[in-house]
């Protein structure tokens, strides 16, 4: 099985990298393999609602690096979305890979059917539940299973390394990781 895990920040190994390692590296303690593929230094362009992605299975607008995470999505068993909290909510960035994805999945029905998900956010100080749920949402309406931890999915911090401090922010993303892997093997067990 494998995770596609996006991170959506500006800076690479930043906060966000860390929360979405942590979480990566419970789900290789099972087994599992990840991806992380980062979006620093990448502008991710919007969807320009041409609805040329029907039936196509993928945007067609190939400038940038849309297509190869939508393809990683698709081949992937379970999708991990890290996200800076900027305004508070996603960044840009993320935004324009949740609606395009959103769109090439609503115009080609059942690509991310059964998979599973889940979202986390590094957060200074506000609008961390926002940034989640937008995650959670983009998976909530395409037919995917959502893991859960014991709190909500944030950990605070400002510089980068900063969440490190932030223990139980840490401990949720440890068992964060631990119930994505839970999820995937009960959703892929042959026992259904
Ligand atoms: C453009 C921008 C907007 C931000 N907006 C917020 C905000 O609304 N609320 C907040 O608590 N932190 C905000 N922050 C701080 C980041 O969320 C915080 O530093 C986070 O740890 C960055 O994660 P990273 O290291 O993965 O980039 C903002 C940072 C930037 C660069």
């Amino acid at each position: 099985m494998k995770v596609l895990a996006v991170n959506g920040s500006a800076r690479h190994n930043g906060n966000t990298s860390i929360l979405l390692r942590t979480v990566c590296d419970e789900l290789e303690k099972e087994g599992i393999k990840t991806e992380v593929i980062e979006l620093a230094g990448q502008v991710i362009e919007p969807c320009r609602a041409c609805w040329a992605c029907g039936g196509r299975g993928n945007c067609v607008h190939q400038k940038d690096l849309f297509t190869e995470i939508f393809t990683k999505m698709k081949e992937a068993d379970g999708i991990l979305l890290g996200s800076p909290v900027y305004s508070a909510n996603i960044s840009a960035n993320m935004q324009a890979v949740l609606e395009r994805a959103a769109v090439v999945a609503d115009m080609n029905p059942g690509l991310l059917k059964h998979k599973a998900g889940a979202a986390v956010a590094a957060v200074r100080r506000g609008g961390s539940l926002q940034a989640i749920d937008a995650m959670n949402h983009f998976f909530l309406n395409h037919e995917m299973f959502v893991a859960g931890s014991t709190y909500w999915n944030m950990a605070y911090g400002q510089l980068p390394g900063d969440v490190e401090k932030d223990e139980e922010g840490m401990n949720n993303m440890r068992n964060l990781g631990q119930n994505l892997a839970f999820l995937l093997q009960a959703v892929n067990s042959d026992e259904k």
